[in-house]
């Protein structure tokens, strides 16, 4: 196949690269917002059909959770009009959505099928460009993710370790409780989608196995990495929070895991992949 793999320069993007050495039997077309601007419907049209895409993996979004909250219309020009320009480009697509599409307010983890109510707006526009993309095209696949970090780019665990090296203590909430997710397990599993004999047009939730909160995260990053500095609990209402942050958002991993027959790592194992390439 021709395969599309938009916004390659983020975490996720650069983890398909790395991957698609072991998948040759596919030609890649590696584009980021230099190349492909994906809110460009045209660009996306003409280049689709000019190098006769055949899927696309959209890897490309706005993730400052923050900032989103400031500028509403440029998060949903890329998280949710852009997904609905790359949606009628006519060929598969492979999307990639957030935890955030949920309230936060659960107390089990939460399943493909669960009721939204995003909080956030990051997380509206999230949410909106899942259903652009699914009543465009049915057929799609979407991946809903959560904390995901890689050794790429920003991220949780590149900045803990960081400002443990710097700090004598760190305070980390210890009320919002999820699962980190390595890009590159993540990855593995679009590529177990690709490569699946049938195409499985649906929702799925991943993450890593497991379950913690921030405080617990930090403590682990920190204890793999062999930096000591003191970690102190706290709540979320002790953390002066821009925008809101889940209370709750593990997600359910059933479905993935039986459609793509794929064993999930879990989250203190593939942190020490990660550390390891740091
Ligand atoms: N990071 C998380 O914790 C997290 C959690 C849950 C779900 N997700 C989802 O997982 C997916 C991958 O996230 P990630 O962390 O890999 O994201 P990322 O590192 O922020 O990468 C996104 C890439 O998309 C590019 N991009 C932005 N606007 C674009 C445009 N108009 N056209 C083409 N490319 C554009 C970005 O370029 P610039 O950097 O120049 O803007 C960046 O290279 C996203 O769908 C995200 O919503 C992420």
């Amino acid at each position: 196949m021709n395969i599309l793999i938009t916004g390659c320069n983020g975490q996720l993007g650069t983890e398909m690269r790395n991957l698609s050495a072991q998948h040759t039997n596919h030609t890649y077309f590696f584009t980021d917002v230099q190349e492909l601007d994906i809110t460009n419907r045209q660009a996306v049209l003409d280049f689709v059909q000019n190098n006769n895409i055949d899927l696309i993996v959209n890897c490309a979004a706005y993730t400052n959770v923050d900032k989103a909250e400031e500028d509403e219309v440029t998060a949903r020009l890329i998280n949710a009009q852009a997904v609905e320009n790359l949606a009628s480009a006519g060929c598969k697509i492979i999307h990639v959505s957030t935890d955030y599409v949920f309230s936060g307010d659960e107390h089990v983890p939460c399943r493909e099928s669960d009721p939204v109510a995003p909080r956030t707006a990051y997380g509206r526009t999230k949410y909106e460009g899942e259903q652009l993309l699914l009543n465009t095209n049915p057929q799609a696949i979407i991946f809903r993710t959560a904390w995901l970090y890689s050794p790429y780019g920003n991220n949780f665990v590149k900045t803990m370790l960081k400002y443990g090296r710097e700090k004598d203590e760190l305070r980390v909430v210890y009320d919002q409780i999820g699962t980190p997710t390595y890009a590159e397990d993540l990855a593995m599993a679009i590529y177990a989608a690709i490569e699946a004999p049938q195409w499985h047009a649906g929702i799925y939730h991943f993450t890593n196995e497991g379950v913690c909160s921030w405080f617990d995260f930090t403590v682990e990053i920190l204890r793999q990495a062999g930096v000591t500095c003191k970690v102190t609990p706290i709540l979320s209402s002790e953390y002066q929070y821009k925008t809101p942050r889940p209370h709750y958002s593990v997600l359910d991993k059933a479905k993935v895991k039986t459609t793509f027959g794929i064993t999930i790592p879990y989250w203190t194992d593939s942190l020490a992949k990660c550390l390891k390439r740091l």
